[in-house]
This record gives C-alpha cells, structure tokens and sequence, in this order.
C-alpha cells in the first residue's frame, strides 16, 4: 500500500472525504465522489461528512443551509451509505476542525492560498470575496488531517485542494514534529461528467441532472441536454454527444457498443437516446428513490445517523487536537 507515508497514524486505512450541502446533489457528484465513496466503505475505516462550514461561503440562508443538509444526508443514505461501516456526520458537528484551520493558517503561506484556481473561478462566477473563501483550502485540510486521513476520494477540481493540504501538513510537521499522514486524493475514473450543456455538470452552473429527480421535471431536463444539428437520418458522432456521454456512465460495454452503432448508423434521433438515457436513470437510482421516500418520512433517524457519526468523528478530531496542541506548546483543551 503506498497510499501513506503515515507514521503518526496507528490502525487500518482512514479514508474521508465532505460534500458541500450547497444544493441538490446531481450526476457529476455521484459518479465523481458518492459512488466511491459508498464502494470505499468496505475497504478502510471511512469518514465522511457534510460540509456546513465550508457551504456557509456561499449559501448565507439559515433556512436553506438546514434544509440543504438534510437533503444530503437523505440522499448519502438512500444512496447506500452505512453508518455501521462509516461515520457520517455534520463537519459543524465537529467543531474542533475550526481550532485546527486556525492553527494549520499560521504555517500556510499567503502565496499558496493565492494560487487556488477554484477561489480565482468563484470570485470570477461573482462569489463574494470573503476571507472564508479565501481560507477554504485550509479549513479543508483540516478536515482532512483531524482525522490523520491517508486516502481521499475527490473529483478533479478537488486534486489541487489536495495539494494544499500536503503543503499545509509538511510544513507543520518540519515546524513542530511529525503529527499529520500526508494524505493522497484518489480519483475516480469519471472525473468530469458533463452537465446538460456540456460544460462540467455543476450546482453552480446551472446545469445539473439531480440524482433524485424523477418523471416530469426529470424527463423535462433530459430534453433540454444541447445536441447538434445533425439530421435524425445522417451518421453521428457519439463521442462528441453529451447524451452518449451520459449513457456511458450507466451502460454496460456492449450497451454502450450497441448505442455508438446506432449513432454511426445514421437513422437515429437524439431524441431516442434520451429516452435510452432516461430508462438508465429510471432503472439505475429506482431503488434508491424509494429508499430516500422511507427515510424522509423519519427524520428522527437521520438526526441519529448524525449524531453517533459525530461523535465518532469527534473522539478522533479530539485526539489529534491533544497532539496538535502538545506539539505546538498549549495544553490539552481542559474544556468540553
Ligand atoms: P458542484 O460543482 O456541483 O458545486 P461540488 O464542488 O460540491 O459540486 O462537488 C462535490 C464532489 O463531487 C467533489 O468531490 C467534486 O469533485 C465532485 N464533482 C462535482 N461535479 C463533478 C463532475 N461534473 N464530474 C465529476 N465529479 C464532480
Ligand atoms: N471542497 C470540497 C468540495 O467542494 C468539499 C470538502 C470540504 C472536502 N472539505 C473536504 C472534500 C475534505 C474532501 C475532503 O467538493
């Protein structure tokens, strides 16, 4: 295994990874983190959050946050996520993570955080620029080291997030002594799904299929997927199709063999490999859609997925914190 350098962390693998609950999970999460995040429960010790904290830098909206968070808690658990095997919890849930960022920013030079491409493209989109923003990459790492984490599964656009947090974790064990794994991200082979304009899917862009949309508006969304202007009776090229793209990430290979065929073929609309599409969808997240039904009708049990995940969580976030503060010259917390 060469997913750790790892001395300080005694036991199995530690896996984590957070979700922002800045709006109604979509394709791109899924295939790009949820789906290896549930696979990856059977392989190490996971930890995996909602990420409140890091959400307040653009959803400043109490009612909506709540709602938010709950939304994907719901939509973790119906997707096959098992609180016997992982803690999953609110990072908020957690605070000592926010001890951490502060501490972790006293060694993290201004000139890494101003390379961040992704502060640069939401300050860009019009996100205000707030010092939370700003600071995002180090209360991230701290969400990573808390846990002493070796592996962590993210899409593309989190990778150099993860290289920050290296920086961030060698520099404060060259400073004060070997505290922190240096964690490595793991990607997931469908690292960019592409929205309904081709573009990177996307919360922020607008231009999302959700993964617990179903019937009417979910129909309505597959038809606004932008295709060109071929005619439904000339050859298509399937690899420049966002509808075929979307397929591939459900279809077998003979499945997805068979549709590229029809495209080169000519003879076929777009139109009907979107209804192929959709029965995939229909077929592939049916199981799951009832399941989250069931779970919404009873609240109280998510609130307890939560709350044990919390305090798991927060036992490990307590110890490294004891080291963390003993390495840098403060005493153990005597509170709480
Ligand atoms: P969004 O861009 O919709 O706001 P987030 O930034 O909250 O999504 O991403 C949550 C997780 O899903 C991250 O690990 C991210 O890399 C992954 N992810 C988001 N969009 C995509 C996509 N289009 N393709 C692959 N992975 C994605
Ligand atoms: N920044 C991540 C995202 O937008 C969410 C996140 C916060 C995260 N803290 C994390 C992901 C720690 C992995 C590990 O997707």
């Amino acid at each position: 295994m060469t997913d750790a350098q790892s001395k300080p962390n005694p036991g199995p693998r530690r896996i984590l990874s957070g979700v922002q609950p800045s709006g109604k999970l979509h394709l791109g999460n899924y295939f790009g983190a949820i789906k290896q995040h549930i696979a990856l429960q059977e392989e190490g010790q996971c930890f995996y959050f909602i990420a409140d904290y890091h959400a307040l830098t653009t959803t400043q909206d109490a009612k909506a946050l709540s709602e938010r968070t709950r939304d994907v808690a719901l939509d973790y658990l119906a997707l096959g996520l098992d609180p016997k095997k992982a803690a999953y919890f609110r990072q908020s849930d957690v605070p000592e993570v926010t001890e951490l960022a502060w501490i972790l920013g006293t060694v993290t030079p201004m000139g890494l955080l101003e390379r961040a491409v992704s502060y640069k493209e939401k300050v860009e989109k019009g996100i205000e620029a707030s010092v939370g923003l700003f600071t995002y990459p180090v209360l991230m790492a701290a969400d990573i080291l808390i846990y002493r984490s070796h592996l962590v599964p993210v899409g593309k656009d989190q990778v150099q997030h993860l290289e920050m947090t290296r920086d961030i974790a060698e520099k404060f064990n060259r400073v004060y002594g070997n505290v922190f794994p240096i964690p490595k991200e793991r990607l997931d082979k469908e690292s960019k799904v592409p929205g309904v304009d081709g573009q990177k899917m996307s919360k922020s862009y607008g231009n999302t299929i959700e993964i617990f949309a179903e019937g009417k508006p979910l129909q309505k969304t597959l038809m606004a997927i932008v295709t060109d202007s071929t005619k439904v009776e000339d050859p298509k090229d399937p690899d420049k199709c966002n509808v075929f793209a979307l397929y591939s990430l459900f279809a077998t290979p003979e499945e997805k063999e068979a549709l590229a065929a029809r495209y080169r073929a000519g003879g076929m609309g777009y139109g009907d490999a979107k209804k192929l599409l959709l029965e995939k969808i229909n077929g592939y997240f049916g199981p799951a859609r009832e399941k989250r039904k069931e779970l919404a009708a009873h609240p109280d049990d998510v609130e307890d997925v939560l709350r044990d995940g919390a305090k798991r969580a927060r036992a490990e976030a307590q110890a490294t914190m004891a080291l963390v503060r003993e390495a840098v010259g403060m005493k153990a917390s005597s509170v709480g």
